[in-house]
């Protein structure tokens, strides 16, 4: 059975993550709500049979479970991987989708992805314990005293690196000098 994973927003700035994986072999099912920039960023892909589609709004609790309990079901395992970007505004959604993987014997990995402001919240997000969970902030770019905010392939690019090496913590770019920071 091969390795399968959970991109929440890959269809945004974690798309090169979606790419990446599905050529390493993954079968990557990609939350998203519009179908049309699902199949649009699947057509960019090198292995589009290994991007599936997971139309669902991460706002709506049930239907978020149900999406996930069903690809779940026809893998009969836990995923090998979750990459998570959900907006604040759905606090509810990153804990259904893991009490739905729910304790299992294998370990698998979550990348959690939260924006700059939440490096000092230090939210302390509770995971199954097979669950290794791995934290990335997004922070900025500084160049020449000029900030601005990261690309798209910066941030993917910055995910696949912690992927790869493993790193528990991670800022992608810079968060100093926080007074350089946009908003
Ligand atoms: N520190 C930084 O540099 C930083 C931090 C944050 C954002 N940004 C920039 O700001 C831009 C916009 O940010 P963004 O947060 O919109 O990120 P994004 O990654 O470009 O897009 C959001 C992703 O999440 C999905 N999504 C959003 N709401 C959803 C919902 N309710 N249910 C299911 N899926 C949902 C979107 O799919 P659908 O559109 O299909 O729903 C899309 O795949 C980014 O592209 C990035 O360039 C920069």
């Amino acid at each position: 059975m091969s390795k399968f994973a959970f991109v929440i927003g890959g269809t945004g700035m974690l798309e090169g993550v979606c790419h990446w994986l599905s050529n390493e072999g993954y079968d990557v099912h990609v939350v998203h709500r519009d179908i049309d920039k699902f199949e649009s960023m699947r057509s960019r892909g090198k292995h589009p049979d290994k991007l599936h589609s997971i139309s669902v709004d991460y706002h709506d609790d049930h239907a978020l479970q149900l999406s996930f309990r069903k690809v779940i079901k026809q893998y009969g395992k836990c995923p090998d991987l979750i990459v998570s970007w959900i907006h604040n505004s759905a606090p509810n959604a990153l804990p259904i989708i893991l009490k739905e993987v729910g304790p299992r014997k294998h370990p698998w990995k979550l990348i959690h992805v939260q924006g700059s402001s939440s490096f000092f919240v230090k939210e302390n997000t509770t995971v199954p314990e097979s669950c290794e969970y791995r934290r990335v902030y997004l922070g900025f770019s500084l160049e020449k005293e000029r900030s601005r905010w990261l690309s798209h392939d910066e941030i993917a690019n910055g995910v696949i690196k912690v992927i790869k090496q493993d790193f528990k913590e991670t800022v992608i770019g810079t968060l100093k000098p926080w007074s350089k920071r946009l908003s």
